[in-house]
């Protein structure tokens, strides 16, 4: 039978197809339901297609305790290999690869896939997300760019082509792709994401104040996670802006708890506190009700970039045996010989992770030096460059509390020059000189600051 991508399945049964089908709209449009794909998966428990999405659908949780659901799914698709075709076959070595942490042969299958089938988004999209877990802007972007090309026709290829050229810094196509994926669908949030990276990057906060507000209403039907992360762009900047009242009433409202349990939800609401705090904000409880459901999280150890993250949110709340213990986890990772282990849990997670968690307990020398030791590293963990700055600023910030003003004056000189318009980073310059003596560039910067407020165009709520 075909699907609705006009793609052969290997199934007589039409509840299977559209579950597919269902399971593919809500993957790549980020709606609710894509556990669709288990009724698909009840109706012909011999489609490999169905089994090996729903394999996909427990490894996309990003924890331990959907691996054995992914597994069972994955022995019964390899059962019935016999019956797929090429293509269902191929995304059951992708998918199976995945399981494995075998990343080259992921991208080779979707590679593969996107040259025989280049009218089959879900592959190509799911080949996106690896690339981005992988910090591999390049492979990504190129993939998405085959997909843009057989699929000029759908909206969803646009905002992957957009995602694509924003990270690999082609920032004009990545925002003309955007902006053309949210006209044409009322439902592209990856577009109207692209493209608030765009505006974040520019630094241009007015607009993305805008941009973000008008498109809000649509995100009500996204899954957590592309509801919350468009949300946590939105809170970035008000933040940026200095409204940080603002940001914390996104918090709370739209970002914790939104699905409490889900890793994206949980890094995302990290993310947020800490940059917050940075601010100045004082933040209650909230590193508590997160660090709930931290916990569990200990011994997961899936994506690195979901673990430094934990390990903060941990140890913040003061939970410190299990901050700990997760401590541990890492490094246990770093030493391990498994096969297909990244090599990146030894060179960039270790020290990245322990130079977190010093900052996490006050510990301002000894976080700057192990964040400026891994700095130009870190990207390979995989996140966005927005999700990535985190790091950045928690260096920043271990030089201006450790008083390394000169160090901290040069980071946030860099700041301003990639992104002149936000006051805060002015602010923050003032202080550094003042502590140095300077006095006269510390009313220079001081003064800057304020010019920079003065040209924003007030917020007057939603
Ligand atoms: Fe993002």
């Amino acid at each position: 039978m075909l699907d609705s991508q006009e793609l052969e399945v290997t199934t007589d049964s039409s509840e299977a197809i559209e579950a597919i089908d269902r399971f593919g709209e809500a993957f790549l449009g980020y709606r609710k339901d894509a556990v669709a794909i288990l009724d698909g998966i009840k109706a012909d428990p011999d489609s490999v297609l169905a089994r090996v999405l729903g394999a996909a659908l427990f490894l996309f949780g990003e924890t331990q305790l959907g691996r054995a659901e992914a597994r069972e799914n994955l022995d019964a698709a390899r059962a019935g290999v016999s019956r797929a075709n090429d293509r269902e076959l191929a995304m059951l070595e992708a998918v199976e690869a995945w399981f494995l942490g075998d990343y080259e042969t992921v991208m080779a299958r979707h590679e593969d896939i996107a040259a025989r089938w280049p009218r089959d988004l879900v592959s190509a999209k799911l080949g996106q997300y690896h690339a981005f877990n992988r910090g591999d802007s390049r492979r990504m972007a190129e993939l998405s760019i085959r997909a843009l090309e057989a699929n000029p026709d759908r909206a969803y290829a646009h905002g992957m082509a957009a995602f694509g050229f924003e990270q690999t810094g082609d920032l004009q196509r990545a925002e003309e792709e955007g902006r053309l994926g949210t006209e044409m669908s009322e439902h592209e949030p990856w577009a109207n994401h692209a493209v608030a990276h765009c505006l974040d990057a520019g630094g241009r906060l007015d607009e993305g104040v805008e941009w973000m507000h008008g498109l809000s209403q649509r995100w009500d039907d996204c899954n957590s996670f592309m509801y919350t992360h468009n949300w946590w762009h939105t809170a970035l900047f008000h933040l940026d802006r200095g409204e940080t009242d603002v940001s914390l009433d996104i918090y709370d409202r739209h970002l914790w708890p939104i699905e409490p349990t889900f890793a994206q939800d949980q890094i995302g609401a990290v993310s947020m506190l800490t940059r917050l705090e940075m601010r100045g904000v004082d933040v209650g409880d909230r590193w508590d009700a997160v660090a709930e459901y931290l916990l569990v999280r200990v011994d997961d150890q899936i994506e690195p970039f979901l673990d430094v993250q934990y390990l903060y949110g941990l140890a913040r709340a003061g939970r410190d045996a299990a901050a700990d213990q997760l401590m541990a986890n890492i490094g246990a990772c770093a030493s391990s010989d498994q096969e297909f282990q990244r090599a990146d849990w030894a060179e960039v997670v270790e020290p990245m992770a322990r130079a977190v968690l010093a900052h996490a307990r006050g510990k301002w020398a000894e976080a700057a030096d192990g964040l400026a030791a891994v700095k130009g590293e870190i990207y390979r963990i995989g996140g966005s460059h927005a999700q990535r700055d985190l790091f950045n600023l928690l260096l920043l910030d271990s030089l201006v509390r450790g008083e390394d003003n000169e160090e901290a004056a040069r980071v946030l000189q860099g700041r301003i020059r990639a992104r002149i318009s936000i006051p805060w980073h002015h602010q923050l310059l003032a202080k550094t000189y003042d502590r140095q003596g300077e006095y006269e560039q510390a009313t220079a910067a001081r003064q800057e600051g304020e010019r920079k407020e003065m040209a924003l165009t007030a917020w007057s709520g939603e």
